[in-house]
């Protein structure tokens, strides 16, 4: 045990810390709490702001409630869906588990939507087949109306209640506590009282959610700032695959905001300005449920031929009043909203202006499929960083590869969030004790915050415009299309932005609840998520998912079968490693790279 050679910074103790209170932080933590284990969650908004309340269509299992389904179907399909990046051990263990941690939600008191008999119901959702394809589409997502997430985070949030997991609201973390043998804890900012913590752990676990907030236009919350992946940059760690940046097909034109794909699931479907249904000539078999790489390509190619909708012809229109107000009211009653209050439109009488969205990070922070953070360098075997995890958006496990079916997130962080407390708790039974930590540890968190405090002048709008410049910068140069040249110059840009970013002032000075502080901080994480995700994009010579490179149109397995790792070195550079797509699952023949049809 060491003590700090400070009173700035009150030190707390706990076995698990947990960064981030979403649903996968969520569900790791009471597997844990639940065990006994003093755990800590900490979060900078209040949990139940968290982003996973906007999941919207659903969670994945193949329960077979509506149509016969196999996990083994849902397994190909993500498989396919990956475009073959993804781990397919990671992938086995994610569809087999489905089932069951849907039926543990249900018994926790998840309000998910019921067929007649009481099941739970189920819809169709894109890239989803029965029988490899065969069957026709399946119908897999299980739907809690159109709120699923909300209705997951609530139900996590009170279970978590019950079990005693101590939670701490609006604290801000600022760095990782790490030497060579693993991470330690993490230094944190109490927004509220402007007040420094250290919390030490045995293990602790990034759950930090994705990145949406790198582009401008992004159905993603404003807290989406890629805090985890930044800190684990900024430890020396790597991120993965972040070139692969999955826009959402039906994002409300303009502005963003999430059109749930169930909204195609239960029967609605894309018309471009000429009134007619183009996916059937994109995805002949799935048509508007195709998975979502392929719609908003498809979108965006309706577009660049002049067939886009609206003043600009820049947008296509998702029609579903044919479906009846009955079933928009009772099971797509959020989107009713949504399309009301972002679009004035009532969906029940006319269709929604939409286009592609930055909707959700498919790279982060390197783990394996227990939650364990891992790195690889210069083509070596990756290794495990002892007692740090990573779970949820923000980590790379990798289920989604190159690009994720819709409703596989919100499983993904049961699954994953699950599996990692049950990998915690192992861990503890040999590590029983805190590891002594450096007295002058704390500095590197304090300084991060001092410098921006300390720092006089204070230009009112100087983060807001660079930030604003930054994601002008991404959506123009990393959108659904990219060519060689637009990223270089998009690089080039990001790398000024950079430069300034550690010239700009902030014009609040004080320390309570002090939100132009948080902001700067954000930016600096956000930064650094545009750059690796910008280098590791423009190294990426082929075409793979959501990676759809003009130069390169083709995906080359021979040379591109592989996960990108993205670190910054100590002057600022983005360096990149690559290493192995685990091909081999864990007890069934692998699926085989081929050509990807819908
Ligand atoms: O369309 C949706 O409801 C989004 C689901 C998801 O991203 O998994």
């Amino acid at each position: 045990m060491a003590y700090l050679s400070t009173d700035r910074v009150e030190h707390h103790f706990h076995d698990v810390v947990i960064i981030g209170a979403g649903g996968a932080g969520m569900r790791c933590a009471l597997q844990l709490a639940d065990a006994g284990h003093r755990v800590a969650v900490i979060s900078k908004v209040l949990p139940t702001r968290s982003h996973t309340v906007a999941a919207q269509g659903g969670i994945n299992a193949a329960l077979g409630n509506v149509v016969s389904d196999h996990w083994l179907w849902h397994m190909y399909d993500t498989v396919k869906g990956s475009d073959y990046l993804g781990d397919q051990d990671a992938i086995e263990y994610m569809c087999r588990a489905a089932p069951l941690v849907v039926r543990e939600l249900e018994h926790f008191g998840l309000p998910f939507t019921r067929l007649e008999d009481g099941r739970i119901y189920q819809r169709a959702f894109g890239g989803q087949m029965r029988e490899f394809g065969e069957g026709g589409l399946a119908k897999r997502s299980c739907a809690a109306a159109d709120r699923t997430g909300h209705a997951i985070l609530h139900t996590l949030y009170q279970q978590n209640l019950r079990a005693k997991t101590q939670f701490y609201e609006e604290f801000y973390a600022l760095n990782l506590i790490t030497d060579d043998d693993g991470c330690h804890g993490v230094m944190a900012w109490d927004i509220a009282k402007g007040e420094y913590h250290l919390f030490q752990s045995k293990a602790l676990v990034l759950a930090t959610g994705g990145c949406g907030r790198i582009f401008q236009t992004t159905t993603n919350a404003h807290i989406n700032t890629g805090d985890g992946g930044a800190l684990a940059l900024a430890a020396g760690y790597q991120v993965e695959d972040m070139e692969f940046f999955q826009f959402h097909p039906t994002g409300i034109a303009d502005v963003g905001p999430l059109i749930t794909e169930g909204v195609r699931g239960e029967g609605g479907y894309l018309l471009n300005s000429e009134g007619e249904r183009f996916m059937e000539r994109y995805a002949p078999t799935a048509k508007d449920l195709a998975s979502r790489d392929v719609v908003s390509r498809a979108i965006a190619l309706e577009v660049r031929a002049g067939r886009g909708c609206g003043p600009n012809k820049d947008h296509v229109l998702l029609k579903l009043d044919h479906l009846g107000e009955e079933l928009i009211l009772s099971k797509l009653p959020n989107i009713h909203q949504l399309a009301l209050r972002f679009a004035a439109v009532d969906c029940t009488k006319e269709p929604i202006p939409v286009q592609p969205t930055a909707h959700y990070t498919m790279g982060g922070v390197p783990a394996n499929r227990f939650g364990e953070v891992v790195i690889s360098r210069d083509g070596e075997e990756e290794q495990v960083v002892p007692g740090l995890y990573a779970i949820g958006e923000g980590a790379c496990v990798s289920v989604h590869g190159a690009n994720r079916l819709g409703c596989n997130s919100l499983l993904e962080i049961v699954v994953f969030g699950r599996a990692c407390g049950n990998r915690v708790m192992k861990w503890l039974k040999t590590h029983r004790y805190h590891a002594s930590l450096k007295p002058d540890c704390w500095q590197p968190g304090e300084a991060r915050v001092e410098r921006w405090l300390g720092r006089s002048g204070g230009d009112v709008g100087a983060v807001a415009a660079l930030r604003a410049e930054m994601q002008k910068t991404m959506q123009t140069h990393f959108s659904v299309y990219r060519s060689t040249e637009v990223m270089q110059e998009g690089m080039d840009t990001l790398d000024r932005l950079y430069a300034q970013l550690r010239e700009v002032t902030i014009p609040d000075h004080n320390r309570i609840f002090n939100s132009a502080l948080i902001e700067a901080m954000e930016l600096e994480n956000l930064m650094a998520m545009a750059r690796a995700t910008a280098a590791s994009a423009l190294a990426r010579t082929e075409s793979r998912g959501a990676h759809a490179h003009e130069d390169y149109p083709e995906r080359d397995d021979v040379q591109w079968l592989k996960h990108s790792l993205a670190s910054i070195d100590d002057a600022g550079n983005v360096t990149l490693d690559y290493k192995p797509v685990r091909m081999q699952p864990m007890t069934v023949d692998s699926f085989p790279p081929k050509k990807r049809v819908y």
